[in-house]
């Protein structure tokens, strides 16, 4: 069974405070969210501490961004494994579109071992993939999205494992892939899976306005939410979509 998985990426956003602050106006707004949605918020490492101690007990589930693929070591400023479980994490984000511009984290091979890595200390790993808006308009979004999925992905346990489809043309640019599209791309990707049950992603400009259009499509499993989740009030709105 695919499941439907919404989640949360604060990127660099929150303090501690903030992020306690987010979850007092959210929490109780989960009353009303479907039981088989899952719900993850992926902070930033400073506030795992408070979303761990405030999510025991609560529909949400605590989420990192980032993992190293070693689980200790002489790696200034990294975070492990071991570190993320022992803070309760469940779920880390690896990939991220932002991450390889900005932290020049390629596919080959990085980013297999951290998605073993993550596997191995039983995180899920949120695996993102997606084209730029040069390859898409060279008609290169197959081939592009097949090689990540391909280095990203060998010889990994697809049992424990979630994709985010991410055209990083549509990532915090309000410009949103149409869901038809989206649901296109993503039928694409689970035809590459071996495991038919994986729940894959969309991520890019999600808000309360396109929610309902975007999970209606039959191949997206939940989506990936940047900007509007920084608000309690519109991540709600998205979490408790109208299906
Ligand atoms: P966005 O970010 O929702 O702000 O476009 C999505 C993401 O980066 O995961």
């Amino acid at each position: 069974m695919r499941k439907i998985v919404i989640a949360g990426n604060w990127k660099m956003y929150k303090t501690q405070a903030e992020a306690l602050e987010f979850l007092q106006a959210f929490l109780p707004q989960l009353n009303q969210t479907p039981e088989e949605r899952e719900i993850v918020l992926c902070a930033p490492f400073t506030a795992l501490t408070v979303l761990s101690k405030n999510l025991h007990g609560s529909r949400a589930r605590v989420g990192a961004q980032n993992i190293h693929w070693e689980d200790f070591g002489a790696y200034t400023g990294a975070i492990s494994g071991p570190m993320l479980a022992e803070l309760g994490v469940r779920h880390v984000i690896v990939g991220h579109s932002e991450r390889r511009r900005y932290a020049w984290e390629t596919d080959d091979p990085i980013m297999n071992l951290r998605v073993k890595a993550a596997q191995r200390h039983g995180l899920t790993p949120i695996l993102c993939v997606g084209e730029t808006k040069a390859q898409r308009d060279a008609g290169k979004i197959e081939s592009h999205i097949l090689g990540q999925l391909k280095t990203d992905l060998a010889e990994v346990d697809q049992e424990n494992l979630i994709i985010a489809y991410e055209p990083i043309w549509a990532i915090g640019t309000g410009e949103t892939c149409p869901a038809d599209e989206a649901n296109r791309v993503i039928g694409l990707i689970r035809s590459l899976l071996t495991n038919a049950n994986v729940s894959i992603q969309y991520g890019g400009s999600v808000n309360p306005t396109n929610i309902d259009e975007i999970m209606a499509q039959p191949e997206i499993d939940g989506v990936l939410v940047g900007g509007a989740s920084l608000k309690a009030e519109s991540f709600a709105q998205i979490v408790n979509y109208q299906s």
